[in-house]
């Protein structure tokens, strides 16, 4: 294919030694989504000015958004940009929740440097099959894979997903040496999105269940973990896209300490999306509420970057831990 490109040839880096480092300094790598401009360039900055490994990841849907030649260089200027702040922190370019082989396969000859193969929603034969195909791929071209055991919890489906979907700790050893992955998602109570507990008045967030990551950490010593739906749901933004014509009501995620000490444990990839949505939705939101006759994006989207590089700094430092890890 006269289009493929390699990954190394893009400045880009896999999540070996970065997982390695994470896994044993007992810090989380973070993974952020992106689709855009203004949220890539926030990343980038964050990321340097905290001296911090990063993924930037792309999902099936940001990649068709984006068009994936424009992600290509996107990812190349991203690279390049952190190069020029003076700053080689290693980034990982990353498909999140590939659905098929083709899209992997896609993704690795179009310079991504790693892959998501989520055949969770499968029978077990049938997610082991999928995936060592991807990492049959994947692995000939030294791209990573993550692989996915036992599905996050949707809101909706609350009671039927709440013990039956948790990962089995049981099939962890079995799928790991089947299939070949370097990396496990793993569900252990997050969701994606920004309602991710129904709470009663008076309620504070349950736990996740720590039990069974402690279970698969001593199934799997020093595995690199992955934790999906991971987004705290930042209430200083649900607040602000409410107060200035919003409904977000009930919006929760994640607390901070659940994060940090998941972080410290064999997690070593955590991702964030829903955070930086709606850190965008409310700076937006308040911008252009208070300034009604501004119509230049470059005002509210700089305003709503000018967030997403707050919000990115904190994580890194006070959340994941990676701040100073590049
Ligand atoms: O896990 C899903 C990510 O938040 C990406 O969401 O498919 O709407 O781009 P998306
Ligand atoms: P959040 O919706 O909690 O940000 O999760 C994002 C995610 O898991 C992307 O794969
Ligand atoms: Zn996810």
């Amino acid at each position: 294919m006269g289009n493929t490109v390699h990954f190394s040839d893009l400045g880009l880096v896999n999540t070996r030694e970065i997982f390695r480092k994470a896994v044993g300094g007992g810090y989380a790598i973070p993974a952020y989504n992106f689709n855009n401009l203004e949220q890539l360039q926030a990343i980038v900055v964050a990321c340097v000015e905290t001296s911090s490994p990063v993924i930037i990841q792309v999902s099936k849907g940001a990649r068709n958004y984006a068009n994936e030649t424009m992600l290509r260089h996107m990812a190349q200027g991203a690279v390049a940009m952190a190069t020029e702040m003076g700053s080689k922190i290693p980034i990982v370019l990353h498909l999140d929740h590939g659905d098929s082989f083709e899209l992997c396969k896609s993704c690795v000859d179009s310079g991504f440097s790693s892959v998501m193969i989520d055949g969770s929603h499968l029978p077990y034969e049938e997610n082991i099959a999928l995936t060592k195909k991807v990492v049959d791929y994947a692995h000939a071209r030294d791209v990573s894979v993550e692989g996915e055991l036992g599905v996050l919890a949707g809101i909706e489906d609350e009671v039927s997903a709440e013990h039956s979907t948790y990962t089995q700790p049981e099939e962890v050893e079995d799928f790991v040496a089947k299939t070949g992955v370097d990396s496990l998602a793993i569900s252990i109570g997050t969701s994606h999105g920004a309602f991710k507990f129904r709470l009663k008045e008076g309620e504070s967030v349950p736990p996740l269940r720590f039990d069974i990551l402690e279970e698969i950490e001593r199934r799997l010593p020093g595995f690199p973990i992955v934790l999906h739906g991971a987004s705290s749901v930042v209430q200083e933004y649900v607040e602000l896209i409410n107060a200035y014509g919003g409904h977000m009501e009930g919006a929760v995620g994640v607390p901070e300490e659940q994060l940090r000490r998941a972080a410290a444990s064999a997690v070593c990839k955590i991702n964030i999306d829903s955070d930086g949505r709606l850190a965008v939705t409310a700076k937006v939101r308040e911008y252009l509420a208070k300034n009604p006759g501004e119509f230049d994006p470059r005002k509210y989207l700089g305003e709503a970057r000018n967030e997403l590089v707050r919000l990115i700094k904190h994580k890194n430092q006070a959340v994941l831990g990676s701040a100073g890890k590049a």
